[in-house]
């Protein structure tokens, strides 16, 4: 694949959007096409899936309901936008993907971790994240930020210790898996956050050209 997919991962109000809209700036700057797109959403489709997810409703959803929900969203997003942009050869940053499904229908909802990845895999038909940045942030400074720009969507709804095993299950990913993800601290600020992202994605872009030279 030409482009590069580079996910921003974490728990509520862990400044995920934030550095997006910083990140894009920024790589718009140096060249680079870039698609700013997240999960669940990012096609018509997709964001009518997305509002259905995010509604406090009585009725308690189901973790397999759910868990497939983010998956039908997940397949059209990959399908319509995110497997052509990389094909193009643009930067595709996505607001939370696939380790958001693990942590929270997996730990949080304490679905089979094996049922998630696969159907990760699935949805997600070959593409994977070049590169997942996790903003590791405690739990109730994260919500409490979140609450602060006046967010309510259902998962604000739940427990301090479900977003703790949010966090702990994020943390987990980044030990298994050092290669693709990094973890950054969250807490610090927004420009010193900023600034830890750049180092790892100018990495990440020279390893990358190096290797489209080489294949070229
Ligand atoms: N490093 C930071 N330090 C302090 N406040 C921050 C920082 N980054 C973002 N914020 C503020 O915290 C709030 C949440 O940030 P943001 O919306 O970027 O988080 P998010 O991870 O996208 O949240 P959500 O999971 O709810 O989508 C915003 O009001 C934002 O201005
Ligand atoms: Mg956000």
């Amino acid at each position: 694949m030409k482009g590069l997919l580079i996910t921003l991962e974490g728990g509520e109000g862990s400044g995920k959007s934030t550095q997006i809209q910083l990140l894009a700036r920024w790589l718009k700057e140096e060249g680079h096409e870039v698609v700013c797109t997240r999960e669940p959403g990012g096609t018509p489709l997709a964001e009518e899936i997305r509002d259905l997810l995010m509604v406090p409703r009585a009725e308690t959803v189901a973790p397999l309901a759910e868990l497939l929900l983010y998956q039908a969203a997940r397949a059209q997003h990959v399908r319509d936008v995110i497997r052509p942009a990389l094909q193009r050869g643009a930067l595709v940053l996505c607001d939370r993907f696939v380790d958001s499904t693990s942590a929270y229908q997996g730990a949080g909802r304490t679905l089979p971790e094996e049922a998630v990845m696969e159907l990760n895999r699935l949805a997600t038909d070959g593409i994977w994240p070049d590169l997942t940045l996790i903003l590791d942030l405690p739990e109730q400074e994260g919500l409490q930020r979140a609450r602060n720009r006046g967010s309510d969507d259902r998962m604000m709804e739940e427990t301090l210790s479900f977003h703790r095993n949010i966090r702990s299950a994020f943390q987990r990913l980044a030990q298994e898996e050092p290669d693709r993800i990094t973890m950054v601290d969250g807490c610090l600020s927004p420009e010193e956050v900023l600034e830890a992202l750049k180092e790892r994605i100018s990495a990440l872009l020279q390893e990358h050209s190096l290797s489209q030279e080489r294949s070229s």
